[in-house]
């Protein structure tokens, strides 16, 4: 079993503002939504043709990838009406800052067993 490696990436103010920011872990790059006052974290590269997510808009509570505009569920990181799922990441809110564990949720999972 391996515990969750939180890794402070963001301050909660700049995300709140700005709606989405980029952010880079080891070699994850990591697109950061602040959406309806709750933070997600997706892998920025589009599962699709690997466009930049952060380069999208929010839509009705759904990341709208600017290259072929698939909308992603923030949550589980899966396509409407596709069978692909985009990476996502464990998120933790704690006095102002945003933490992520850079290790893909699948992933992690598989590691905690
Ligand atoms: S590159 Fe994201 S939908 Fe095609």
């Amino acid at each position: 079993m391996t515990a969750r490696e939180w890794v402070e990436v963001a301050a909660l103010r700049d995300l709140a503002r700005r709606g989405r920011t980029l952010v880079t872990v080891g070699d994850e790059q990591i697109g950061l939504f602040m959406i309806d006052g709750t933070v997600y974290a997706l892998r920025d590269v589009c599962v699709h043709k690997q466009r930049s997510l952060t380069k999208g808009t929010i839509l009705r509570g759904r990341v709208i990838c600017p290259g072929h505009q698939w909308a992603f569920d923030p949550a589980t990181g899966r396509a409407d009406g596709q069978d692909r799922c985009q990476p996502t990441y464990e998120v933790r809110v704690e006095d102002g800052a945003v933490f992520v564990d850079p290790r893909p949720r699948t992933l992690a999972a598989e590691e905690n067993r």
